[in-house]
């Protein structure tokens, strides 16, 4: 069977692959824009998940006329009145590390004993014929300092507590992690409904 060609709004060989494992069984090949030729680097300028994951899907697409994806995910803190959000990538300002960024939210969270916070990720999907978007979240806890043994993950993961495992992001493999994360859970959803486009 040939296989069917999905382009990836993203400049990420890590997700790509993540991605390129997901859909393979269901007989798609994953491109990116790069494998075109394309520059790719639409404004998110939306103030949601959906909205931003829908500019890079949208704009593939346009570009492209090839049926198109993006996901868009950031970190919440109800206390800090939802933030980081859409704006989990630049929180704090331009040119900071991961770490700094996580140090950030820890210093704006203070001793603030509702320490409640949310990972969320947002599939968008657009071929011209079908508009489509799925949701995945999971929920943890903001720790009290920044873990630095921890060998896994990145972003906010060195202070993000799951409590069914009881341990941070950054100290499950990433296997592990993946079989929860917010990410997997939004493809998860996306591949369902993908088996049965027709
Ligand atoms: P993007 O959707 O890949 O652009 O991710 C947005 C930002 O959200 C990242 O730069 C991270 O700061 C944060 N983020 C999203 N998913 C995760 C995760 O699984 N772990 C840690 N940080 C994440």
């Amino acid at each position: 069977m040939t296989k069917k060609t999905l382009a990836f709004a993203s400049g990420s060989l890590h997700k790509w692959k993540e991605m390129q494992m997901l859909l393979s069984p269901y007989g798609y090949d994953v491109i990116l824009p790069k494998d075109l030729g394309i520059s790719f680097a639409p404004d998110e300028t939306e103030n949601s998940f959906t909205g931003n994951s829908f500019i890079k899907s949208k704009e593939l697409f346009r570009l492209t006329n090839i049926p198109s994806f993006a996901d868009d995910s950031g970190i919440s803190v109800p206390a800090l009145g939802g933030e980081p959000g859409v704006y989990s990538a630049r929180y704090g300002g331009p040119g900071l590390t991961d770490k700094e960024r996580a140090l950030f939210l820890l210093q704006k969270l203070g001793e603030n004993p509702n320490r409640e916070a949310y990972y969320s990720c947002v599939v968008s999907y657009v071929d011209g014929k079908n508009e489509v978007s799925f949701d995945g979240r999971v929920e943890g806890i903001i720790a009290s300092d920044y873990d630095d043994e921890g060998h896994y993950g990145f972003g906010y993961d060195p202070i993000f507590i799951y409590p069914p495992f009881g341990k941070r992001f950054s100290q499950v493999p990433e296997s592990e992690k993946n079989k929860v994360s917010h990410r997997k859970k939004a493809m998860k959803l996306f591949l369902d409904w993908l088996s049965h486009l027709k």
